[in-house]
């Protein structure tokens, strides 16, 4: 089958877009508005943007109704009526429940710490807190807001934001900072309501020894 996106209903570019571009990481980002509201969500488009400065990036999808999400809402810059800041916290097991019931569309400044049970727990850098129950934590400074197409129903709007504190629990890595993954349950979103386990990890070389290297599960 060949597609082109230009016949394509925002349905059927949603269902392409968030169920093959998978597995993905999700983002668990608290924020606070200017009034002190807090609100936490989760977010799959997230990502990596640069290691040196640390960035990372999260895509808010404007509402159907052509309304900004409150995250994107309270990360915008001061001078834009939000914080300027945000904190990405980890999606694991221990709180499957909790992240999901946060992507209940709550009216703008109701919290979804007081709906699902989650604690804030004070930030070291920036204003909104921490999720207490998460493993990691990144603080992160809002760098650019970029929308792809303003305003219009489910296009995304970048979130760049610099990492200016990390916390990590203990034992979640070596001294040396390799992540433990036995200690780090996270979850990946598989897109619709299906996510998938990090528990069927293996080893592989990279570049030309990746040829001569038997894998460690049968062929398909
Ligand atoms: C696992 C998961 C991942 C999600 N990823 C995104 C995403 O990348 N972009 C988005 O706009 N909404 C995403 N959502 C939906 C938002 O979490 C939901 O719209 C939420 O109400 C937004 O909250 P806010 O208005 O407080 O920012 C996701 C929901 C779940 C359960």
């Amino acid at each position: 089958m060949d597609l082109d996106p230009r016949s394509l209903s925002t349905e059927q570019r949603y269902k392409i877009m968030n169920g093959l571009v998978v597995p993905r990481p999700v983002a668990f980002v608290s924020t606070q508005d200017p009034s002190g509201a807090l609100n936490i969500a989760p977010f799959s488009f997230f990502n990596v943007a640069s290691v040196d400065p640390m960035v990372l990036v999260i895509c808010p999808l404007t509402r159907p109704d052509g309304t900004e999400k409150d995250t994107l809402r309270n990360a915008r810059p001061e001078a834009e009526g939000g914080l300027g800041e945000f904190v990405v916290n980890a999606a694991v097991e221990r709180y499957l429940e909790q992240m999901s019931a946060a992507a209940e569309d709550l009216p703008h400044g109701e919290s979804e710490f007081a709906l699902t049970g989650l604690t804030p727990a004070p930030s070291q850098v920036v204003r909104p807190p921490r999720l207490a129950e998460s493993p990691l934590a990144f603080e992160c400074r809002t760098l650019d807001v970029r929308p792809l197409a303003k305003g219009r129903p489910m296009s995304g709007t970048l979130i760049l934001g610099e990492v200016v504190h990390v916390y990590l629990e203990d034992g979640l890595t070596d001294d040396a900072l390799r992540v433990k993954h036995d200690a780090y349950d996270v979850l990946g979103r598989m897109g619709g309501l299906t996510y998938c386990r990090t528990t069927d990890l293996f080893d592989f070389p990279r570049g030309r020894a990746a040829l001569t290297t038997p894998r460690p599960f049968p062929k398909k």
